[in-house]
């Protein structure tokens, strides 16, 4: 099975990537890999909205989300964790499911949706804010939705926290890290 991971934390360490580390501890005592992919640290510049991807559901840029295209099409099972700044996923999140504007081109302007393997595609949602402001998980969520239909994951499992603000906070939380390790274990089950 292939399992991608995108962490959209800048923050080394922090409360994104410790829950996002669980529900890979999940994954990987059931005998899985994953590969994950660090946004802040990859050079992924915006979409231009050139239209270059228009009739060939192809990305004319050249960088690093050459890699990631790849990751995303031949996935398995995708992993999407972002804290929430301002209300939505981060900026380093927010260019990634951008450039994904070629798969939205392929699904829908050539009708061509990402074939899944036989595990089927599936996805899991993993969202912080340290606001105790429900709206914000709610407007990252609708972004992370489309992103997974637009790749081609029909179905994904969300874990949000509110009101883990500083680093490291995540840990007091009574159940976060329990439920991102079997999120992750349910994820790769099949
Ligand atoms: C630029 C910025 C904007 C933020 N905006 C919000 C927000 O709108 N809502 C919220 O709940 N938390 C907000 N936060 C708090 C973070 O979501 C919180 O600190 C979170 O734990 C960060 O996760 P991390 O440790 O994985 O980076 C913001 C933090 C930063 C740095």
């Amino acid at each position: 099975m292939k399992i991608v991971a995108f962490l959209g934390s800048p923050r080394k360490e922090g409360n994104t990537e410790l829950l996002l580390m669980k529900a890979v501890q999940g994954i990987e005592e059931s005998g899985q890999n994953v590969r994950i992919f660090n946004l802040n640290l990859m050079n992924i510049a915006p979409c231009q909205n050139c239209g270059g991807c228009d009739d060939t559901g192809i990305c004319i840029f050249e960088d690093e989300m050459a890699q990631i295209y790849d990751a995303i099409r031949t996935a398995d099972r995708i992993i999407l964790a972002s804290p929430i700044f301002f209300f939505a996923v981060s900026a380093q999140t927010k260019i990634m499911i951008d450039r994904c504007q070629c798969f939205w081109c392929e699904k829908y302007l050539l009708k061509k949706t990402v074939p899944a393997g036989a595990y089927g595609r599936k996805g899991l949602l993993l969202l912080v804010g340290g606001m105790k402001k429900e709206i914000g998980i709610q407007c990252a969520e609708v972004s992370a939705k489309a992103f997974f239909r637009t790749v081609s994951v029909p179905e994904h499992k969300t874990l949000s926290y509110l009101g883990v603000d500083a680093k490291g906070a995540i840990l007091k939380n009574p159940s976060a890290l329990k439920d991102a390790y079997e999120a992750g274990k349910e994820l790769v089950k099949v």
